[in-house]
């Protein structure tokens, strides 16, 4: 049977540690408590919201229906040729298990993925990228249930239309399914993506040559450790803006008013992305304080709660961050946090 609290108020469960009441709260440690679940909010009308690591998040607001706090746990091998190897995850899984898990038996792919904070399930609904890697080249397929009618459905890769940061899951199908587990294909001849400058930086420091897989992911792992806060120290939900895109024509104009101006490849031959965190900390904000809240003083991508910050107090800084980045650049910044 499953247990549905009310009321509950769902702070504890963000990495940004703000919040707001639930008014139904369950947490779902097998797919049939799913079921249960669905026919409950069917019963009441009410909405449901899915809650995985929590780290994406900015809560504004009770949520009127009925948070599923998803507990599904475990990895196995589905299958395994000579090449390649098959990996599936259960969705409420931490994500750096499965990468772990991966590494551990030297199949490439996910390395550069490791730390990213979050679950399973919420990988391919934002496609998750670090480090010059993207979820989308290693994944296989993911089998979700429809929140309306609780009927399974395979989506292979193309159906899940990869983007930037982007999926169907946040656009048509958003608020639509439950992830329930995801395959990844990893290979047994990986190819190791070490072009990204602080990987390059790192090795060099270290004198590594040629890293093998684990190794590799310890230097993923001291690299965002000696930028990114670790939010059960201080409060964050990770990158809180997507880099913009620029046209190559609006770039050229950008760079000849700022020389300094940091740049890679967009997601399109004709778009250039400039890092979010450099036009925040050139607009001034970086390691800034408001009160309770400020952009972090080591990466200004990343908003902290410095303690006891309100949902106000959060949008506020959003608010002012990205009217402080216009006004000196004439560029929008979006958010990358699902602001709820
Ligand atoms: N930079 C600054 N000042 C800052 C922060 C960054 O000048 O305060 C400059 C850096 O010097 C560098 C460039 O901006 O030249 C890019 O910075 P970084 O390599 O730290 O990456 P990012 O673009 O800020 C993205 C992802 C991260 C991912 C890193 C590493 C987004 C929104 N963020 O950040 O993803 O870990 O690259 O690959 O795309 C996340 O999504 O939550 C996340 C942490």
């Amino acid at each position: 049977m499953l247990t549905i609290n009310e009321k509950v108020d769902l702070t504890k469960y963000t990495t940004l540690k703000i919040g707001a009441k639930a008014a139904y709260f369950s947490i779902i440690r097998q797919e049939e408590d799913l079921l249960e679940a669905i026919v409950f909010a069917k019963n009441k009308k009410v909405p449901i919201m899915i809650l995985g690591g929590g780290s994406n998040i900015l809560m504004t607001k009770p949520f009127p229906g009925l948070v599923l706090k998803n507990e599904l746990k475990g990895v196995r091998v589905v299958k395994e040729t000579d090449t390649s190897a098959w990996v599936e995850a259960r969705s409420g899984e931490w994500w750096s298990s499965l990468v772990y898990f991966a590494v551990e038996r030297g199949w490439g792919g996910a390395e550069n993925l490791y730390y990213v904070p979050g679950t399973v399930g919420a990988a391919p609904m934002q496609n998750i990228g670090a480090y010059g890697v993207e979820l989308k080249e290693i994944f296989h397929s993911l089998r979700a249930v429809d929140l309306k009618t609780g009927k399974e459905k395979v989506f292979k890769a193309s159906e899940c239309k990869f983007g930037y940061r982007d999926s169907v899951f946040k656009k048509k199908f958003k608020d639509k399914y439950f992830i329930a587990s995801v395959i990844l294909k990893l290979s047994k001849r990986p190819r190791l993506r070490v072009d990204y400058g602080d990987i390059k930086r790192m090795l060099e420091e270290k004198g590594i040559k040629s890293p093998s897989i684990i190794e590799l992911a310890e230097i993923i792992r001291q690299i965002r450790d000696s930028k990114l806060p670790n939010p059960a120290v201080l409060p964050n939900a990770g990158s809180f803006f997507k880099n913009p895109e620029v046209s190559v024509s609006g770039f050229k104009k950008l760079q000849q008013k700022f020389p300094d101006i940091k740049f890679f490849p967009g997601s399109k031959p004709s778009l250039i992305k400039i890092p979010a965190g450099w036009l925040i900390e050139q607009a001034g904000f970086k390691g800034k304080r408001f009160g309770p809240v400020g952009m972090y003083e080591k990466q200004a991508l990343i908003l902290v709660n410095y303690g006891g910050a309100t949902a106000k107090q959060a949008l506020a800084q959003v608010k002012r961050v990205q009217a402080g980045v216009f006004k000196k650049f004439g560029l929008k910044i979006e958010p990358e946090v699902n602001i709820i």
